[in-house]
């Protein structure tokens, strides 16, 4: 088997996908007619050919519109449900999986339904193909800390059922330090958190997820190779990347795939791993970044089974479980 093949078919966790981003264009349709909304798209082809994004709020604008269509515990379900069918074509075995509450109750949707349904979907594929999953509700950059503050109130009934907290959306402008005192009570309540940073906005915003934040792991950070101190830290400290290829060419962060940071990031000694972020929209789930990462930089076996332990050592679960994969992992990448 060549080195793609075996890293396509290896037991794998992804720690970094939007669910609102996996609403593919057929579902944005089914779920439109299904609840009477007017969907201001002509057609699958016409919606498709929107996906043409210049940079991180451009693809915000379209993806907010499109979430409209999610209404009921039904429809968050259906969601949930799709993309972990998909992500299994992939073997991925766990996902961390994020959610944006503010974006659905701002529409009325109440927390519950969301979470509700998000949850229905992921008993099924634990029931049906044994899949791990994990909640992360992630709190929208560009709102007020206030409103940061009202959906963690919202969520306080269902603590036990979110596994950590994020922070998403658009960055620049949004530095982490507006959520400081937001991240501090997440904490406080016994989760971990994480925070998009150094996707567009500059190395200064990881360091600030770092010390005023407290992330357990970084969201991007594909700009960290700009600063050679925050650089040697991440590396020393390990602090996980979860880094989304075709995201970031699809975003513009980056004009092609060769002249990503990736292969800079793992010689610099970064605990990277790989992801999808919203793979409806950026042109593929975790396979396909695979596939157009091993295109690029036709990476080794011992790469890639760093790169695949890495989503397991990242991974928000017990040690026992963590062990457990990662001899999966071995298992299957070494020869
Ligand atoms: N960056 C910030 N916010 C997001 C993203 C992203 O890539 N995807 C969905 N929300
Ligand atoms: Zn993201």
């Amino acid at each position: 088997m060549d080195v793609l093949q075996r890293a396509l078919s290896c037991p794998k966790a992804e720690l970094h996908v939007h669910i609102e981003g996996t609403l593919e264009p057929e579902l944005a349709f089914a779920l439109a007619q299904r609840n009477n909304i007017d969907f201001p798209h002509a057609s699958i082809e016409d919606l498709r050919a929107a996906y043409d994004f210049s940079d991180l709020q451009s693809f915000l604008d379209l993806y907010y519109a499109c979430a409209d269509v999610l209404r009921t515990e039904q429809d968050f379900s259906d969601l949930m449900l799709a993309y972990l069918r998909r992500a299994r074509e992939d073997n991925v075995i766990h996902a961390e999986i994020f959610f944006d509450p503010q974006t659905h109750t701002a529409r009325g949707i109440a927390f519950e339904t969301v979470l509700k349904g998000l949850e229905a979907g992921a008993a099924i594929a634990k029931a049906e193909w044994g899949m791990s999953t994990r909640l992360i509700l992630c709190f929208l950059r560009h709102l007020s800390e206030e409103d940061a503050f009202a959906a963690l109130e919202d969520a306080l009934p269902f603590i036990e059922r979110i596994h950590g907290f994020g922070l998403d959306s658009s960055e620049r402008g949004h530095p982490p330090s507006k959520f400081e005192r937001v991240f501090a009570r997440c904490r406080e309540l016994g989760r971990p958190v994480v925070a998009h940073a150094g996707e567009e906005g500059p190395p200064a915003y990881i360091v600030e997820a770092l010390d005023l934040l407290k992330v357990s792991r970084i969201d991007h950070g594909v700009r960290a190779i700009e600063d050679v101190a925050l650089t040697q830290r991440l590396a020393r400290e390990q602090v996980a990347l979860t880094v989304c290829p075709l995201s970031n060419i699809r975003l513009c962060v980056f004009k092609e795939m060769q002249l990503h940071s990736l292969p800079k990031m793992i010689t610099a000694g970064l605990c990277v791993t790989l992801n999808s972020d919203d793979p409806a929209y950026f042109g593929g789930y975790l396979g396909n970044n695979i596939r157009a990462v091993q295109g690029a930089f036709n990476f080794d076996l011992a790469t890639w089974r760093t790169l695949l332990r890495n989503s397991f050592t990242a991974a928000f679960v017990n040690p026992a479980q963590k062990e457990d994969w990662l001899a999966q992992v071995d298992a299957h990448m070494l020869d």
